[in-house]
């Protein structure tokens, strides 16, 4: 399955989901390819430090693709891996586009807050326009950075429910430090200590919302959190 990353809102949480979701779904035994599709580069700066931390092995491949190549070389590469998560950079346009071509699920995070919302209008026009040739696209958004108090949280979610055929997702982030501070040492919240139960909990939701096959109780991810 390609699962990308994406929306054209920068800061909202794409890099922290695609490697989250890499390393689970690695974890759980897939072959994965983690797609950096940001010159930023911040997904390979966290495989680069993974590798570090981990002693050579990040437990999936990393390769760094732009604009079109994402669409060209994804589909080169889609036969060799079981997933492929592609981190969508929010301001490339190309690249926006040749990942939602291949995607079989596009996640849109949003935050609370009614800016964020607006970006998302202008992602659901790009989403329009790949159906034309991806009929089986599923577009999923994701709440990131969840306030604790839902207010802010609820009006979001009914903002972006009412756009194109995104479905809002059951998981939601909340604002953690332990997402930060986990990704920042090249690791997951489910590998770092102190151990945040809450993120974990958050995390493998996700998780099985968007790879449901791969929670089993074979895969040891149904004992996470
Ligand atoms: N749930 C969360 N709780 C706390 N901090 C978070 C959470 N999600 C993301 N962050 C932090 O917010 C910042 C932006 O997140 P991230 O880099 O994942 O977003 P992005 O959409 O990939 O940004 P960019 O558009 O720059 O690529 C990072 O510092 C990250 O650690
Ligand atoms: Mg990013």
């Amino acid at each position: 399955m390609i699962v990308a990353c994406g929306g054209i809102k920068g800061g909202v949480g794409k890099t922290t989901i695609a490697v989250h979701l890499a390393v689970l779904a690695a974890m759980a035994g897939r072959e994965v390819l983690l797609i950096d599709g940001d010159s930023q580069g911040s997904a390979s700066d966290f495989t680069a430090i993974r590798r570090e931390a981990l002693g050579g092995d990040a437990g999936y491949s990393n390769v760094q693709l732009f604009g079109a190549a994402i669409r060209a070389e994804g589909m080169r590469l889609a036969p060799k891996y079981d997933e492929i998560v592609i981190d969508v950079a929010g301001r490339d346009s190309a690249g926006q586009r040749a990942a939602i071509a291949i995607a079989d699920v596009v996640i849109l995070p949003f935050l609370p807050g009614s800016f964020d919302v607006w970006g998302l209008e202008r992602t659901v026009d790009l989403i329009e326009e790949a159906r034309a040739y991806n009929d089986h696209l599923r577009t999923v958004a994701l709440l990131n950075r969840a306030d604790p108090s839902d207010r802010d949280n609820l009006a979001a979610i009914h903002t972006v429910d009412g756009v194109g055929d995104i479905h809002v997702l059951r998981a939601r982030l909340g604002n953690r430090k332990a997402f930060r501070s986990s990704t920042g040492q090249g690791l997951i919240v489910t590998e770092t200590k102190p151990r945040d139960d809450k993120a974990i909990a958050e995390i493998k939701l996700l998780f099985s919302e968007i790879f449901p096959d791969l929670c089993t109780a074979e895969s040891g991810l149904s004992s996470l959190g």
